[in-house]
């Protein structure tokens, strides 16, 4: 969702800022803009992408010390130009960014319209910056002030970048649930949304806390306050130069370059994590907590869209291994009601950016209510990552694509190593069992790559099913997430109406909707009930579905039942749903071409999602 970057200091700010909103295109926006000051500000803005936004630019001047960029992902108000960022205040002294949603902004507009203000845009972004300049004209405060104050009466989420062009030697940036950081060099400061567009200039900067903001100015001064306006000493984090790979490396999106990485990406997910001479998981944090996951009563994973289907898979995997009841929830749903927590419970966030608002919260929630909290996160330094007792990174590089493939995968196979790993810890599994499935781990990098050979057959299957309006998945037991999975991505990025469904739960309903228009996927890897999926299976076949199965190598499944059948390596069952997902993320990225969708910014997502 929205991103901000901004630079104040000595060079010029425009190019820094342009390559920074680059570089979180990722989250997923509509629409960006900049406002660069220069004696005077100049203020461009673009609905769509940041390419456009440049070429617009392109015969303006540019150069001044103080830029603010933003990608807009629209909450109120269409995506167009006039809604994008930067806003101004009516009479154009204060500049705004603004990443977040000001819930009561229709009673500060409407104390506004009383004050004879009017607004040029649909956002509460310009509520924003117009009541800070309300603040600033009545009672003749500085920008500081003026921001303190009206963020007082502010409900509602926000990081913010503010520019008050009378006094151009500054930018106030505050924030409040939104993420914020910002990077400190010798006489100049990087701001921005997350540390990606950051860590190649500085490797030093201030994550800024809730409920506090800071004044930043262009001689390389700053302060930290909180709403009381009380000096606070901030906490300097230092952060990894970034080895972030951007570049498409000849794929023709970043979705199929990621697909196609998932072999690295799970062996550098297993890196120090699987140690083969002695047969045995090594995962630190969870050691040096050896006493609470001994003796966990419950545990309970949150995610969002596709890491919550990596927790279902978790779920099946680790009460499997390790005798202790898991339950998944949607962040979102946990939130808002009374989730009951008990001592010894473990709350496991899944996230990939490890900033999602609703898992942030339900994290948030879980630490109030004495939960020792363990996140699985792919960003480093995130604010789930910040806000948990102990966190397993996914190590898997910035994912681009706002479908999520290589994180998925990830998450799975971290989830994995965490329950044998607890299952050692707890005695719960057979030292032959463990040692067996570390093995099969190990070999799995090397599956992934003999999977992707079902490329070529899967592009097929996508000429021969792109034009239908919906499509069903079906998979049982640790296969039903993978269906769910499967599914997702079709909708997201081909716009195709797709459910996933366990299939026993057929009958009870989906089976109605089952004619020959209705491509029907079914996950067929699970050895230990694949005669009952069999059955399912043959009741589509009997109402006319046409089947395209996945199923392990040398497995035997009826060859009059499948129009097409997709053989995936064969490996232990319970690491299975990692293979079986890699067919169906092509696939949704075959349908999604020949359809003429933009598969890595799929209309109206966002990859980073900071909004609730
Ligand atoms: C968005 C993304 C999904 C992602 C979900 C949760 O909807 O488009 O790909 O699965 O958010 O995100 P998280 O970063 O918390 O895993």
């Amino acid at each position: 969702m929205c991103g901000i970057m901004g630079y104040i200091g000595k060079k010029d700010g425009y190019p820094i800022v342009i390559e920074g909103l680059k570089k979180l295109e990722y989250r997923g926006y509509d629409s960006a803009g900049v406002a660069i000051m220069n004696g005077s500000l100049s203020l461009y803005k673009k609905q769509g992408k940041v390419r456009e936004l440049e070429n617009y630019i392109h015969t303006q001047k540019t150069n001044g010390n103080i830029a603010l960029g933003h990608t807009r992902w629209a909450t109120h108000g269409e995506p167009n130009d006039t809604n994008a960022h930067p806003h101004l205040s009516e009479t154009g002294r204060i500049a705004l960014v603004h990443n977040g949603i000001i819930e009561n902004y229709a009673t500060l507009k409407s104390f506004l319209t009383s004050k004879g203000y009017t607004f040029k845009s649909d956002t509460d972004s310009e509520v924003l910056v117009q009541y800070i300049a309300w603040y600033q004209s009545t009672y003749s405060l500085d920008l500081n002030e003026a921001v303190r104050r009206a963020l007082g009466d502010v409900e509602g989420t926000y990081a913010i970048v503010v520019l008050d062009t009378l006094k151009p030697n500054g930018v106030i940036v505050a924030k409040k649930d939104n993420p914020l950081v910002f990077g400190l060099n010798e006489g100049e400061f990087y701001i921005a949304s997350d540390a990606s567009p950051i860590s190649n200039f500085t490797q030093e900067v201030i994550y800024l806390k809730d409920g506090t903001y800071a004044e930043l100015f262009d001689n390389g001064t700053y302060e930290v306050y909180d709403l009381e306006k009380k000096s606070i000493d901030p906490e300097l984090t230092t952060i990894q130069s970034s080895k972030d790979n951007y570049s498409l490396d000849g794929y023709d999106s970043y979705m199929l370059k990621e697909i196609h990485e998932q072999a690295q990406t799970l062996e550098a997910n297993m890196e120090q994590r699987i140690d083969l001479e002695e047969g045995e998981i090594r995962i630190p944090e969870i050691d040096e907590h050896k006493r609470i996951f001994n003796s966990a009563n419950k545990i309970i994973l949150l995610g969002c869209g596709t890491s919550w289907h990596a927790a279902l898979i978790g779920k099946y995997i680790i009460e499997s291994l390790c005798d202790i009841p898991v339950e998944v929830d949607y962040a979102s749903e946990f939130r808002y009601r009374n989730p009951i927590i008990r001592e010894n419970d473990i709350v496991i966030p899944i996230s990939q950016s490890g900033e999602t608002a609703d898992t942030l919260a339900a994290l948030k929630l879980a630490n109030e209510k004495g939960a020792f909290t363990y996140s699985l996160v792919n960003t480093v330094g995130s604010t789930i990552a910040r806000n948990s007792d102990i966190v397993s990174y996914l190590k898997v590089g910035v994912e681009i694509g706002v479908a999520s493939t290589k994180a998925f995968t990830a998450q799975v196979n971290l989830l994995t190593m965490m329950a044998l790993k607890i299952a050692r810890i707890k005695g719960t599994i057979e030292l032959s069992k463990y040692k067996e499935i570390i093995n099969c781990l190990d070999a799995l990098p090397g599956l992934v790559e003999k999977t992707l050979e079902c490329n070529k057959l899967v592009k097929i299957i996508a000429e021969n099913y792109y034009k239908r309006d919906h499509a069903l998945f079906l998979g049982r037991g640790l296969n039903f997430p993978v269906a769910l999975e499967g599914a997702l991505k079709l909708k997201e990025i081909s716009y195709i109406h797709a459910e996933g469904y366990p299939a026993a739960e057929m009958k009870h309903g989906p089976i109605a909707l089952i004619d020959e228009q209705m491509p029907v996927f079914v996950i067929a890897t699970n050895r230990s009930i694949i005669q009952k999926l069999i059955s399912n299976v043959q009741e589509i076949k009997s109402r006319k579905g046409e089947v395209i199965v996945l199923k392990e190598e040398g497995q035997e499944f009826p060859n009059d039942l499948a129009s097409y059948a997709i053989e995936i390596p064969k490996t232990h069952e319970l690491l299975s749903p990692v293979l079986a997902s890699i067919p169906l993320q092509l696939f949704s990225y075959h349908a999604a071409k020949l359809r003429g969708c933009n598969v890595d910014q799929p209309r109206n997502l966002a990859k980073s999602v900071t909004v609730e």
